[in-house]
């Protein structure tokens, strides 16, 4: 999602075009269990079941459960030992799931007063991820608009947030597509003038009245017209994706398109809507075998509509648009 031209970005770790390196993937959603651990573990089952070399890893470090969902029972060695600084190289903390081509980074509440890796160190874990032997790398994030949290999504090829069709969850995915935003801006930035403009707008009530992103552009464009392109192409190249998940009527199929809308005419961004996934008791019957369901049950509808967004996975961004 970040174009790699700008150095502010390198420090955390943006792919570089044309260099060879898995293409990450990072799931996210600000509402908590939406379902952002099962569609990470089944997307990761369906794109190594389609003969891609998948690591999924587990940076929900205060609520670590995808080895879980994955069949690996109380991993001994998990990303709390890189954060930790105890072991400094991440290949050494893969471990086999019972899927081939599937690896996992497993994550547990290793240190209760000190979970969250500091900025230095999650530069480190992002450069070391882009540098892991796979195809795919599919990072399952933590629930909330964490500065962190917002990093893995920001600094991901595919940033994907799951919804559920409920206002909850709704508003959620608004307030956390509405901070990465903004956070993504103030990254691309480069005057200090106009990163404080941002900053400014991040406060709904700011004082010079900026209510939407395109408000910000106007008053940007009034004081430096390169900053102003610079805005539109971060702009341009932001472009986050949407699974919908537990639908049950068709109303509820609907919510995507409602939301690349609502975004489209806000942000004046685009949104993708992959797909959508159906509520089905299946789903929480995998999770409690402890088994992707695309493995357990590759013919259910559950299992059609993920790997249909798995497939659109591995189209390129640029066929998919
Ligand atoms: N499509 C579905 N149909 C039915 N149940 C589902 C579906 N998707 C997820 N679930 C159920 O919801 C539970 C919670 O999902 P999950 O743990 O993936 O949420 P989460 O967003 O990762 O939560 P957290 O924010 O705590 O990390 C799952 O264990 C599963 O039982
Ligand atoms: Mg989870």
């Amino acid at each position: 999602m970040i174009p790699s031209t700008h150095s502010s970005d390198d420090s955390l770790g943006a792919r570089n075009a044309g260099l060879p390196g898995p293409r990450l993937l990072s799931v996210g959603g600000g509402k908590g269990g939406v379902g952002k651990t099962f569609v990470t573990a089944n997307l990761a089952a369906a794109l190594a079941r389609a003969g891609k070399r998948v690591v999924v890893v587990d940076v929900d470090l205060e609520g670590a459960n995808l080895h879980t969902c994955l069949g690996v029972a109380s991993p001994q060695k998990t990303l709390a030992d890189f954060v930790s600084e105890r072991e400094d190289d991440l290949g050494k903390l893969l471990i086999d799931t019972p899927l081939a081509n599937l690896k996992l980074i497993a994550a547990t509440h290793g240190n209760l007063a000190d979970a969250q890796p500091s900025h230095l160190r999650r530069v480190r874990l992002l450069r070391s991820l882009r540098q892991l032997d796979a195809d795919f790398v599919l990072l399952d994030l933590g629930a909330g608009a964490h500065a962190s949290v917002l990093d893995y999504f920001l600094v991901s090829d595919d940033g994907i947030l799951v919804v559920q069709p409920e206002p909850t969850s709704v508003e959620n995915t608004y307030t956390f597509l509405r901070a990465a935003f903004y956070r993504r801006m103030r990254l691309a930035m480069v005057g200090h003038g106009v990163r404080q403009l941002v900053t400014l707008a991040m406060d709904q009530k700011n004082e010079r009245g900026i209510k939407s992103p395109l408000d910000l552009l106007r008053e940007i464009e009034a004081t430096d017209g390169a900053e102003a392109q610079r805005f539109v192409e971060t702009m341009r190249v932001f472009r986050p994706r949407l699974v919908v998940n537990a639908v049950r009527t068709a109303e509820d199929v609907k919510l995507g398109f409602a939301i690349a809308s609502v975004c489209k005419k806000y942000f004046g961004i685009e949104v993708e809507y992959l797909g959508y996934v159906n509520h089905d008791e299946e789903a929480r019957r995998s999770v409690s075998l402890r088994r992707p369901i695309v493995d357990l049950r590759s013919d259910t509808d559950v299992s059609i509509y993920l790997q249909r967004i798995a497939r659109k996975l591995l189209e390129p961004a640029a066929s998919r648009g």
